[in-house]
């Protein structure tokens, strides 16, 4: 490759119903697209797992299909990114690469009674000053101690170092530079930061919490920063840098261009994630939010964020397809939401993982409110839709409350963006105008960004602040006094929602 040729970035994006790569070029536009859903395994109410071996197989896939697509070699390409859904771990068996046990995914409550009893009399803020989370389920490190305990002689393997634990991120990294032949056990600040067991000051492991967890040291891979080169690939990807890794959320933060304090962005996949970008300290939240990492580019100091996390929006329309079969493919829930004025005096609190930002509630489960014979299945098709849009605006009045940023426009990215109706709706209850650009790839875009400045495709923030173009905008339309009307009855339809779990 000469200097003036082409450069070329994949990114991987493992997300929690499927994986894909995508290629870009040096202008950060997409040369190829390949995805590959994979299967989500139910063993129990509340119990979420995914085979592990199972979404390398898939990773290895997409990626040979998108360089397929975009007619590349391996060679082609300058730089690999990773992103990843965030907190769902793995444990491996070192010697053999073979996971010890499905992986437990975010969304899991298994560890709820665990976490309870963590918490102790300090409740669920017990590590939240050094790691800006509450104790939930949600987080890594109690699905770590929960399989340490509950899988046959793993305590006693781990201990002696022969077990590796990973977020996503790890997994895949150590598999694509070797796995059992030399590969690298790392994470990147993101991820670490979502196991509850690093300190968001130090960006090390606090050992209090993993004494406190009982999570030994031994199983942990190496915290790196987001973008810097873990390893070079192997397999069809030989010689190819592996240059960056983020939580799927922060990538987005990363491909959205939000580099400046105060910028947000909220992406709606299987749930949504709003983040806002607070600068390169940890702003503490009292109102429910997540004070999480935003990224660390090499050497640079680290960026924070807080963050809205909501457990199901997109995976509620999945819902309303898959269990109950009203639509048969999640695009006609748009027309059947539009086929009416209004829901009909219906609302949906979709609190199947109990409920995250801002109530962090894992007694919380989903209702329906206000039913009537009035209503039909176009009623509750708003419902399902309007039950994100109120759940994004809960958390950006939590944003408001705890950093005193009132969000003047919104980035949104993900699957959902593509439903006017609910984007409309989204601006009308935010009341400020939500804009989507027009790479609205943004997750692998954020990934592929953070590799191709570790290797050189591109200098710095400004040049890919460059790139960021508004393709949409909503504009808000309702009348303030609906708005405060609505608000009203979708809180007291949540309130409804706490104590069904002890
Ligand atoms: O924290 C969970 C989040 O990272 C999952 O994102 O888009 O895979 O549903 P997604």
């Amino acid at each position: 490759m000469t200097d003036n040729a082409e450069k070329y970035v994949a990114a991987i994006d493992q997300g929690t119903t499927s994986s894909r790569c995508i290629v870009f070029n040096q202008s950060g536009a997409i040369v190829a697209v390949d995805q590959r859903e994979h299967r989500q395994i139910f063993p129990k109410p509340g119990w979420v797992e995914h085979d592990a071996t199972e979404i390398w197989s898939k990773v290895q896939a997409v990626v040979a299909g998108a360089i397929a697509k975009a007619g590349l070699r391996a060679d082609q390409l300058s730089a690999l990114g990773i992103t990843n859904q965030r907190e769902t771990t793995v444990l491996w068996d070192r010697a053999t690469g073979k996971p010890v046990h499905n992986a437990i995914v975010w969304q899991d409550t298994r560890t709820a009674a665990l976490c309870n009893q963590l918490g102790g009399s300090d409740g669920q803020d017990r590590f939240r000053e050094q790691t800006g989370l509450p104790l939930a389920s949600y987080f890594s490190g109690p699905k770590a101690a929960w399989l340490l305990d509950n899988v046959p002689g793993l305590r006693d393997r781990a201990e002696r170092g022969e077990i590796a634990f990973g977020t996503i991120d790890s997994w895949l990294i150590w598999n694509l530079t070797g796995g059992t032949d030399g590969g690298q056990h790392v994470t990147d600040v993101t991820n670490a930061g979502r196991t509850m067991l690093m300190n968001l000051e130090t960006l090390q492991r606090d050992p209090s919490i993993l004494s406190a967890m009982n999570v030994p040291e031994a199983v942990l891979p190496e915290i790196k920063s987001s973008s810097e080169v873990y390893g070079t690939a192997v397999g069809q990807l030989a010689g190819v840098p592996v240059a960056s890794a983020l939580g799927d959320q922060q990538a987005a933060v990363f491909g959205q261009a939000c580099y400046d304090v105060g910028t947000a962005k909220n992406t709606y996949g299987t749930g949504s994630f709003l983040l806002l970008n607070t600068g390169n300290r940890p702003v503490p939240s009292k109102s429910g939010l997540l004070t999480t990492m935003g990224y660390k580019i090499g050497s640079e100091a680290p960026v924070y964020c807080l963050e809205g996390a909501i457990a199901i929006t997109g995976a509620l329309v999945q819902w309303f397809r898959d269990q109950l079969g009203i639509i048969s493919t999640a695009d006609d829930i748009e027309p059947l939401a539009a086929s009416v004025e209004d829901n009909g005096g219906a609302y949906i609190v979709p609190a199947f993982s109990g409920l995250f930002a801002p109530y962090w509630r894992s007694d919380a489960r989903g209702v329906v409110t206000g039913l009537t014979r009035y209503v039909t299945k176009a009623h509750l098709a708003r419902a399902v839709l309007e039950a994100t849009s109120w759940q994004t605006r809960e958390v950006v009045d939590a944003m408001y409350q705890d950093s005193g940023v009132q969000i003047t426009t919104l980035k949104v990215d993900g699957g959902m963006t593509k439903n006017n109706l609910l984007m409309q709706h989204q601006a009308d209850v935010l009341d400020v105008p939500v804009i989507r650009p027009k790479i609205s790839e943004t997750t692998c875009l954020g990934a592929a960004y953070a590799a191709g400045l570790a290797t050189g495709v591109w200098n710095d923030l400004d040049e890919l602040k460059a790139h960021w173009a508004k393709d949409v905008e909503w504009t808000p339309s309702m009348t303030a006094q609906e708005r405060d009307r609505e608000y009203h009855n979708w809180r007291k339809a949540v309130e409804k929602s706490f104590g069904w779990l002890e």
